[in-house]
């Protein structure tokens, strides 16, 4: 996964967007990337990566590894398919559209 590559599908948010947000904005917890642009409050799929971005960020010793761009979506999808989560085009009639009992911490 590239610097321009989303890793937030369903908001279309970048893993430089997500970088820079931790490096201006310099979020305590993971949960909080949600405050860029809503990255991880669609499906939930992108989560344990935005953790990943999240630790990348802080610890400069981890090194963690991303699926490529096809994999990454194809998962999603899977995801997607198994019932974990909706797309926010496929939301609920009450505008709900986060993965339940899930959270970034
Ligand atoms: S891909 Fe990020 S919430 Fe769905």
């Amino acid at each position: 996964m590239n610097l321009d590559d989303e890793i937030c599908l369903c908001f279309h948010v970048t893993k430089r967007k997500v970088i820079n947000f931790v490096r201006v904005e310099k979020p305590r917890r993971a949960s909080q990337l949600a405050g860029c642009f809503g990255a991880g409050t669609g499906c939930g799929w992108c989560r344990p990566f935005l953790e990943k971005v999240f630790r990348q960020s802080t610890d400069s010793t981890t090194d963690e590894s991303f699926p490529s761009v096809e994999e990454y979506s194809q998962l999603r999808q899977q995801h997607i398919r198994s019932g974990k989560g909706k797309a926010p085009d496929q939301a609920d009639s009450d505008g709900s559209s986060h993965a339940e009992n899930d959270t970034l911490d």
